[in-house]
């Protein structure tokens, strides 16, 4: 399994830092992470808050790995990302929800791009309905895309991570994971149990440097839960590209130092009448 050298998580970590498997020193250095030469994945990478993603992390020196369901949507994710990083993007379409088709996604991009150092796990639906009107099948997709999905691909990924000496698993949750509402049974169920299932594979890995960060944001300026292009854009809410800075920063952090978790709302919403 390739193993590159290069790698920007080892480049920006001097060869005497401590913090691998089994090292109970202190991780001394101040120095900030970079992007650069990084290999990452960004499940859903196809539009919306993981397109916004990808491309970022792409500006920032990164390779990246993009998957959706579609393939036309793939194809023009990524054209589009191509026209600025060129071969440095690529992707396959896979299905989350699918053990099979996350192994498949993690094994191609180590193939790809000769290692994995990023997992950005955004991939996500929602519906909103009461509990006696979800379906069992609405409720089995929506908890396998946004929570199975997610266990499946971390499976696949940490590994490879433990193998380059460390690495950076971010997990897009949502507010909806501290805050129920009617009608959010079946997803507040599915970012609740994100929440629980990223502070405790933090602690799992942390001391095989491998970061672990999830992000909740509140509204943000997408198609999600609508068809392409039936919401209104409205300007308060947050737009893809604020969710990509933040997990940049959170990458830039120094290596002794995680942001474990991120609340990230628009700052001036409607006020409530
Ligand atoms: N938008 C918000 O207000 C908001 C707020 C908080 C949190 N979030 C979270 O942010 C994440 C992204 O949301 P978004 O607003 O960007 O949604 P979006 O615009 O609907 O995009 C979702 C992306 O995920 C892909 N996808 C969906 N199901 C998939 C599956 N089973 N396997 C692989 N890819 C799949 C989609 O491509 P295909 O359809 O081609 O598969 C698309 O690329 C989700 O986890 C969501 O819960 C969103």
């Amino acid at each position: 399994m390739g193993c590159l050298p290069g790698a920007g998580w080892l480049n920006s970590r001097p060869a005497t830092v401590p913090g691998r498997a089994g090292d109970h020193g202190m991780i001394d250095d101040g120095m900030e992470m970079d992007l650069k030469n990084t290999i990452a994945i960004v499940t859903g990478g196809t539009r919306g808050i993981g397109f916004s993603i990808a491309r970022t992390v792409a500006r920032e020196g990164a390779r990246v790995f993009i998957c959706g369901r579609d393939m036309g949507r793939l194809e023009a994710a990524l054209e589009e990302l191509r026209t600025s990083a060129g071969d440095s993007v690529d992707g396959i379409t896979a299905d989350v929800g699918r053990y099979e088709d996350c192994r498949k996604l993690i094994e191609r991009a180590v193939e790809r791009f000769g290692g994995l150092d990023i997992l950005v796990n955004n991939a996500g639906i929602g519906f909103f309905k009461p509990v006696d009107r979800i379906s069992p099948a609405e409720w089995d997709e929506l908890v396998a895309t946004n929570l199975s999905g997610v266990f499946y691909c971390c499976r696949e990924a940490i590994p490879h991570m433990r193998r380059r000496g460390g690495g950076y698993i971010f997990n897009i949750s949502s507010l909806a994971g501290i805050n129920a509402f009617p009608g959010g049974a079946a997803y507040n169920a599915s970012k609740f149990g994100l929440n629980g299932f990223s502070e405790a594979m933090m602690q799992d890995v942390r001391y095989d440097g491998i970061r672990v960060s999830y992000l909740m944001p509140g509204s943000v300026a997408t198609d999600f839960a609508a068809a392409p292009g039936a919401k209104p854009a409205e300007a308060w809410k947050l737009t893809g590209d604020d969710i990509a800075q933040a997990v940049v920063d959170l990458y830039r952090l120094p290596p002794r130092a995680l942001a474990s978790r991120i609340e990230l709302r628009p700052s001036q919403p409607p006020r409530k009448k």
